[in-house]
């Protein structure tokens, strides 16, 4: 290419860019245009963030206030422009694609929201009670922080409502997901080990203890193995008075927090 082409080029961008966006606030708003845009989420946006916003390599979608912007004129610009140094691209679709893919993409954060209710609790006294007489924190990651052998709490506002929170606390065993599920082993050498099954096959299990180590067992060679249906986790009915419960229940709905708390 001829250094005259560059230039035109460089100059033709920022054009494009800007006058891309005509509108301040979402102009789509019927079943039509919905269907469409959940169609265009499908196929731009679905691998990386999930049919419901909840999984994938991309950021979680399905929550009540979005990091980097939640104006209807700074997510447009950011779905168009995608996130530098991320694995989020930039994307080549036309105004209204984008107005409609976000009109879809809205109502994920109103799923979230329907979700966990603040409702007697102190908040702020919960995160105490979570992180020390709970000792919540030496099995639950909340943000950087916690452990690991129970699922991760960072979002339990949005991924919970306050009933199921409170079942969780009270009656652990309830439904244990296979992931989480409590193993007891005595080893060919007569170690006694407790964890929560990892993953399994015919030949091997692999646990976490309950020092976090990652450990594979053969099954033939084990002196005994046993998957009781209880939660590694106690139930927190006797350890804790119904106002901490409360407290904690308060916590954990506001999980993930707001955004002055996260680092970026
Ligand atoms: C190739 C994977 C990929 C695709 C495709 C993708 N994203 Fe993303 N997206 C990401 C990643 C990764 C992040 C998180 C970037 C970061 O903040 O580190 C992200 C972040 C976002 C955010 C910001 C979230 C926040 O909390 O600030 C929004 C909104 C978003 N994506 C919407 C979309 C939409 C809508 C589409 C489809 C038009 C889409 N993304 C397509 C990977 C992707
Ligand atoms: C000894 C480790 C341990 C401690 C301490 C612990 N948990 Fe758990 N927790 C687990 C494990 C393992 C699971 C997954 C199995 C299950 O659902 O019971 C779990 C599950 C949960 C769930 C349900 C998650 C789901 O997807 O259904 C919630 C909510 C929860 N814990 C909150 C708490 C809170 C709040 C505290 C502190 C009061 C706490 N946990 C203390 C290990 C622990």
């Amino acid at each position: 290419m001829r250094p005259l082409r560059y230039l035109v080029l460089l100059l033709a961008f920022p054009i494009v860019l800007a006058a891309a966006r005509t509108h301040e606030t979402n102009p789509m708003s019927t079943p039509e245009e919905f269907a469409e845009g959940k169609r265009l989420y499908r196929i731009n946006c679905g691998v990386c963030h999930g049919m419901e916003g909840k999984t994938g390599r991309g950021a979680r979608l399905a929550r009540r206030s979005y990091r980097r912007g939640n104006s209807d004129a700074e997510l447009f610009d950011l779905i168009e422009a995608g996130i530098p140094g991320t694995d989020m691209p930039g994307l080549w679709l036309g105004e209204d694609d984008i107005w409609k893919i976000l009109l879809f993409v809205r109502t994920f954060a109103e799923k979230a929201s329907e979700l966990c209710e603040v409702t007697s609790g102190d908040a702020e006294a919960g995160k105490r009670v979570f992180e020390t007489q709970g000792s919540c924190l030496a099995c639950h990651t909340v943000g950087s922080r916690g452990g690991r052998l129970g699922p991760d709490m960072s979002f339990a506002g949005e991924m919970y409502t306050t009933q199921q929170l409170r079942d969780a606390l009270l009656d652990p065993g309830g439904a244990v997901a296979d992931r989480y599920r409590t193993v007891r082993l005595v080893s060919k050498d007569g170690e006694a080990v407790e964890g929560v099954r990892m993953n399994e096959n015919l030949y091997n299990i692999f646990i976490m203890d309950r020092s976090e180590n990652i450990r594979s067992f053969r099954k033939e060679h084990l002196q005994s193995l046993e998957q009781p249906g209880e939660s590694l986790m106690p139930a927190y009915g006797d350890l804790l008075s119904e106002a901490d419960i409360d407290n904690l229940l308060a916590y954990l709905c506001t999980l993930p927090g707001h955004a002055k708390e996260d680092p970026q």
